[in-house]
């Protein structure tokens, strides 16, 4: 199991980002097991096709403009636009406003705690959906991106390439995510894949996983996962 290994790692060094809830906020609130899903169904909706270093200041300044769902539901689109101006991808915008709308005038302000429930908003789409549920709900969903993809198909040596092993993917990557603590599993697999576990180069040795991924053991971690050839 991934989780096993992975899990202490995250606890010890999870990148403190602005959505997430800070070492302090835990130490402070220990009751307060998740996340905002305001904050969380906000943060994943601009890091769909926008890397982390560039959502940072822009989740900052959404939070600071509109502190509520409520509060970005009753603004006009056009702020909404202009304050996403530089994310690109404006339908995402349209969509975050139009989904701020539905959860205000229609669901009482209450974000759904069920990844079909949350499939249902505009702009939510499956790996959004499993990404709330897991991290503000801590619904064992199955959250997976490219990092996951390629942290789940080193750690099974997957030497097929990828679109093809997609359902195969699936199976494993629902296998590791545990029933606990999904959420954080699910951001800890970001983490591996974003700082260690990296496309090119991928830092092995400092690896938290690296006594039980096959690639390692194999030495063929770089090259996967194989891409299919065009
Ligand atoms: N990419 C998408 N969601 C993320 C999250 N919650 N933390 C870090 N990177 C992410």
């Amino acid at each position: 199991m991934i989780a096993e290994e992975l899990l202490p790692w995250y606890d010890r060094h999870a990148r403190e980002l602005p959505w997430r809830l800070s070492p302090r906020q835990k130490r402070a609130n220990p009751e307060i097991l998740f996340a905002d899903p305001y904050r969380v169904w906000l943060s994943e909706i601009m890091l769909q096709q926008t890397t982390v270093a560039t959502v940072k200041g822009y989740y900052e300044k959404f939070l600071t403009s509109w502190p509520t769902v409520q509060d970005l539901a009753k603004e006009e689109l056009d702020s909404v636009l202009s304050a996403w101006a530089g994310l690109g991808y404006y339908a995402r915008a349209r969509n975050l406003h139009k989904c701020a709308k539905v959860i205000a005038e229609e669901l009482g302000g209450v974000f759904p705690d069920t990844e079909e429930a949350l499939l249902k908003l505009p702009g939510v789409g499956p790996y959004t959906a499993a990404a709330i549920a897991a991290i503000a709900f801590g619904r064992s969903a199955v959250v997976v991106d490219g990092n996951v993809e390629r942290v789940i198909a080193r750690y099974y040596a997957l030497e097929d390439p990828l679109p093809g092993v997609k359902s195969e993917m699936k199976k494993f990557a629902q296998k590791e995510t545990p029933i606990d603590r999904a959420g954080d599993y699910a951001q800890a697999m970001m983490d591996l894949g974003a700082t260690i576990c990296t496309p090119r180069s991928p830092g092995c040795v400092i690896c938290p996983i690296q006594v039980v991924c096959l690639a390692r053991k194999s030495g063929i971690a770089e090259a996967l996962p194989k891409k299919a050839p065009k």
